[in-house]
Parts: C-alpha cells; structure tokens; sequence
C-alpha cells in the first residue's frame, strides 16, 4: 500500500514541527510495510510576501490527486491577519468540502491539566465541528460603512443536508469510538452543542434534525444537549460527562480551543478536516508560534498527533494506534512539560523519542 500525502510546512514553527511528523510517519510505514509518498508545497506567508498568491485554484486541483494532506501551520506577522486563514486554510476546507473538523480532546499521562483532580480518564473526549456552514460562510456584508449609521451583518447559514451529513458523521462515529465502543463505558453517547434557546432558527434545525436521525437510525446511541455556553462550564467542571460532542462551526472553533487547554495545550492538540469522500487535511490545532521560529523548542507532539489522526483515517489503524502509545509513553515517562523550551528536550529529539518508542 503506498500513500501520496502532500505536506505543506507552511509557516513559522510550522516546517519543524511538520519535519518531526513526517520522520514518524516514516517509521509506522516502515514498521507496518506501507509506503509514503510525499510531496512538498510551499503554500503560506513567504510565499504570498513573494507572489501575492495564496492557495491558488491549480494548488487545490493538484491536492485533489492526494490520499491526504499534512499542514503544519499558516499565519505571518508580517501579513495582515485574515489572509492566509482565509486564502489558504478555510480555502482548503471549503474547495475540498472538508465538511468535519474531528478534534479529540485527550489528556495524556504525565500531561499537566490547569483542571484541579482531574485525569486522563476524566478528558477523554471528541468534538465533531461541522467545517463549511456558519458564520464561516462570509454571507453578509456592510451598509454605510464608515459612517455614524454604518450596518454590519455577518449570518450564520446552515443547510439541512450540511447538518444531516455532519450529524450521520457523528453520530457513525460515535458508534464506532464512543466510550462503550471502547469499553471504557454503558454509552455511546452523541450529545448535540448548540443555543436553542436563542438561535432559534439554525439550532432548532440541528436539534430536529439530530433527534430524527438519532431515533431512526442510531437508537443504539444516548444522545444528550447541552447549550454552547452550559458546555465550557461542563467541560471545566466535569469533563467526564462528555464522549462525542457535535456541533456548529462556530461554537466548535470555540469549544476546542478550551478543550485544546485541559487537555494540555497547544502542544499535543490535533484536528482532522475531514472528507470522508475525498480528501482530507490533518493538521496540529495551535498556530505558527513565529516567536519559536528556528529555536528548535516547540513540541511537535500535535502535529505527530495530526499525522496519527490521518494515518487511522487512510485505515492504517494500527500504526496510527501505535504512534497514540509511542506519545502517550513519551509524555508518560520523558518530557518535563508539553510547553515550548520546556520540554526538557529539543524539537527533534522528541520527534526520535517517539520515532524510536514506536518501532521498539
Ligand atoms: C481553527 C482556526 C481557524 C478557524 C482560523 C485560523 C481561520 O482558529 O482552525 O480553529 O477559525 O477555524
Ligand atoms: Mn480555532
């Protein structure tokens, strides 16, 4: 089995901690006999300074030939903000309809959580964040701008089969990684975020249309509703209430960002954007951190972890399982802290520690 996966470093810490996840990705295909083919692209901020192009219409046609893709991260401070996100990353989950963004939060052993008593078996769980509709539509606009009586309106804009095939994702998934799936509970429970009590259209939509499907087709599945605001509290109070979570792509930008921090932070937090009849895009939650840049002091552990999520979407699983408990030992029993320069180790060397761990 070989796998085309193309790679883009992209920006600031991006390239080293992207460097660190190829070099596992290298040794689960050589441990597990499979093949990665990789191809370089120099999408991000240096190149837009030098071109004024950000992803071009061809790039995206030339991803379409991949069986994935490996982002390390997009931003520039010397570009305005909004220009890569939008012309790169969002360009990319919107032409390839990368409708999921899978997001687990997991603690992992001997990963400090700012949660008083509460461990790996607490955080343990998925947000499923529907990636194409929302407020990340850009329907709206301006009247009178720039004036006393200037109008800015910004919609939140689903379609029923945006939400339905958000949903049937979620809702497979959870049958599939729930926690009695994974015997660490009664339940797979899919438990629906939302606001109905004031966005009463668009949640009323994913609350009808999550109850549908639930009772027609998932009734094996506990379903649960939480609102947005009620679920930051709940995940900071009591995380173990939660297994698969789904969501809007708002309060899902939102929700994992906390979730990212009682996890451990930045350093381990990955996400997939996720076709499941196309291509996918794998890439580690936190930014290009341009202050580390050339330091070799980030932790590559998300972007080792994002590298992990795309290997078990290729159905490599058992060498995405591996690469989870290389990280998990290497969190365990080696790194001092997950915060970059803290480590107790350099940028590569964590890469090798997981790299050897695996192939052991
Ligand atoms: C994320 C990021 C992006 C988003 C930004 C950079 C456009 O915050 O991946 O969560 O809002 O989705
Ligand atoms: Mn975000």
């Amino acid at each position: 089995m070989a796998y085309k996966i193309a790679v883009i470093p992209g920006d600031g810490t991006g390239p080293e901690v992207t460097a660190e996840a190829v070099k596992v990705l290298k040794a689960a295909a050589e441990k597990f006999n499979f093949k990665v083919d990789l191809t370089e692209f120099d999408f991000g901020g240096e190149r837009y300074k030098r071109t004024g192009e950000t992803l071009p219409d061809s790039g995206v046609e030339e991803l379409r030939g991949f069986d994935a893709i490996l982002l390390g991260a997009i931003g520039h401070p010397d570009v305005a903000p909004g220009i890569l996100e939008k012309g790169i990353l969002l360009k990319a989950r919107f032409d390839l309809d990368q409708y999921i963004n899978l997001r687990p939060v997991r603690l992992y052993p001997g990963v400090e959580t700012p949660l008083k008593n509460k461990g790996p078996e607490d955080i343990d769980f998925v947000v499923v964040r529907e990636n194409t509709g929302d407020l990340y539509t850009g329907t709206g606009g301006f009247t009178m701008r720039g004036t006393p009586h200037e109008v800015a309106v910004q919609s939140a804009v689903y379609t029923r089969f945006q939400v339905d095939r958000c949903l049937k994702y979620a809702f497979e998934y959870a049958r599939k990684y729930g926690k009695k799936a994974r015997g660490r509970g009664e339940n797979n429970t899919l438990a629906l975020s939302g606001k109905t009590n004031v966005l009463t259209y668009v949640y009323d939509l994913w609350e009808r249309a999550f109850n549908e499907m639930g009772e027609k087709e998932y009734p094996d599945i506990a379903r649960e509703y939480y609102h947005v605001d009620a679920t930051c509290m709940w995940f900071v109070k009591n995380p173990e209430w939660f297994d698969v979570i789904v969501t809007g792509n708002m309060f899902g930008d939102i929700i994992t960002d906390l979730g990212a921090m009682i996890q451990g932070g930045m350093g381990v937090a990955a996400g997939g954007n996720i076709n499941p009849e196309g291509v996918s895009m794998f890439e580690p939650i936190g930014g290009s951190a341009p202050k580390y840049t050339g330091k070799g002091v980030i932790n590559p552990l998300a972007a080792i972890c994002a590298a992990q999520m795309m290997l078990e979407t290729l159905g490599q699983d058992e060498a995405a399982g591996r690469i989870e408990e290389a990280v998990k030992f290497v969190t365990a029993n080696k790194l001092k802290s997950l915060a970059a320069g803290k480590m107790g180790y350099s940028t590569s060397e964590v890469g090798d520690l997981v790299a050897e761990t695996l192939v052991e």
